[in-house]
């Protein structure tokens, strides 16, 4: 067929498409892969990746040679049930300290943002989200059509001031999104004072809270992440979560927790939806959850995470000095940057991937007003110390070849 018979054969096709598939918008800016130009040398320090170094490998050897050793190995090659195999969501729920019946197994932490989404949000509603936010939850919400509104997250999490202010003025969100740990960008986490207020508008607005927590396992030697107790137990909330940063993103698996009243209707969107998670994996994956291994590697992982922060922050300050802003990560993979200077940002970008660097422009993280003009996030987690400060220096020469002093 010549190009025209195909644009022609292509168009005919997406008429026949629903509207939802056809009218899906491109991700713009993050996760646009038009924008990133990664060639042979070059250092990405925009991704999501843990480093697969921390991985614990040996825990997947064992744990896979048990599986197909199993006797009853037969048994997880057959359907299972939609919410999750009944061990697996129990191993899950004592970690979480929920009650089983609570949990529901799923794909990864995207998989279980997109159902709750769907279980929660009506074409047209308003949802609350943070601000910088995780941008693919803008796109998840593409899913449904809806209004969102922007609230800041501070050193603290969300500024709930300003969250009850704008509720006292009006706002009736169905729904509030935030990533409550070692926030994706800016690193916040949310003090259990404010997971207690922020329940408490919940309670007196009526809308789900989405927390988002997948890095709440990656926390720094010395960090403790605030123990939330109204977060966890109210049945305001949808607790979202993933096994991506501690066992890797290629295993997708996750799990949802979702009020006791909404277990069914979840079950029944997942068994409309794909029916359930591989039981293979949630198999694999349990026999991890059992092995006393499994939390000092997740432990040495924060330390080795922890390093690398230091190293990326450091050549940061020693390269940009008093034109760089930023706080030091406790958790998390990301450390989020403001670069002073009058210098076009979107020009710094494109210089530092012709010198062979790339990362996130802080722009892309927008979801309201503020546009993060200069912030950049910057991952430490899966580049080596080598690395991270080769492309710290790369980033500094576009940066001052751009007019940045
Ligand atoms: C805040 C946040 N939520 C969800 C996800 C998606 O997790 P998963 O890889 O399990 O789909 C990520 C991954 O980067 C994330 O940063």
């Amino acid at each position: 067929m010549t190009d025209t018979l195909q644009d022609a054969r292509s168009r005919e096709l997406l008429a026949g498409a629903s509207a939802l598939l056809a009218n899906l918008p491109e991700r713009q800016g993050f996760g646009d892969a038009t924008l990133v130009r990664l060639s042979a040398g070059s250092i990405d320090l925009g991704g999501g990746n843990p480093s697969v170094d921390v991985l614990p490998r040996d825990l997947y050897r064992d744990a896979a040679a048990a599986v197909t050793a199993d006797a009853d190995f037969p048994e997880t090659l057959r359907y299972s049930a939609s919410a999750g195999i009944p061990a697996f969501r129990a191993a899950i729920a004592a970690r979480e300290g929920v009650d089983p019946g609570r949990v529901i197994v799923t794909d990864g932490g995207a998989h279980g943002l997109s159902l709750a989404v769907l279980g929660t949000l009506d074409p047209g509603d308003t949802i609350v989200v943070d601000d910088p936010v995780y941008p693919l939850f803008l796109r998840v919400l593409d899913l449904v059509g809806v209004h969102i509104e922007a609230i800041p997250v501070t050193a603290e999490g969300i500024d709930i001031d300003v969250l009850a202010a704008r509720l006292r003025a009006g706002l009736r969100p169905k729904a509030l999104f935030t990533v409550p740990t070692f926030q994706n960008p800016s690193g916040a986490t949310l003090t259990a004072e404010r997971a207690a207020a922020l329940v408490d508008l919940a309670e007196q607005y009526g809308f789900t809270i989405l927390s988002d927590d997948p890095y709440r396992q990656i926390a720094f030697p010395g960090t403790v992440v605030p123990d939330r107790p109204r977060l966890r137990d109210t049945d305001r909330v949808i607790a979202v979560n993933s096994f991506s940063k501690t066992l890797g993103p290629g295993l997708r698996l996750g799990w949802l927790t979702v009020p006791t009243a909404l277990e069914a209707g979840f079950t029944k969107l997942r068994n409309r939806l794909d029916g359930q998670t591989s039981g293979v994996l949630q198999d694999l994956v349990g026999r991890m959850l059992a092995d006393p291994r499994l939390d000092p590697a997740i432990a040495g992982a924060g330390t080795v995470y922890a390093d690398k922060a230091r190293v990326l922050t450091s050549a940061l300050r020693e390269q940009f000095g008093d034109r760089v802003e930023l706080s030091d990560p406790t958790g998390g993979f990301f450390v989020w940057a403001r670069l002073r200077g009058d210098v076009d940002f979107a020009k710094v970008f494109e210089a530092a991937q012709d010198l062979g660097v790339t990362y996130q422009r802080g722009e892309w993280f927008a979801a309201g007003a503020e546009q993060f003009r200069g912030f950049v996030r910057l991952s430490f987690a899966e580049p080596d110390v080598d690395s991270l400060r080769e492309g710290v220096n790369r980033l500094a020469q576009a940066w001052r070849d751009e007019g940045g002093r």
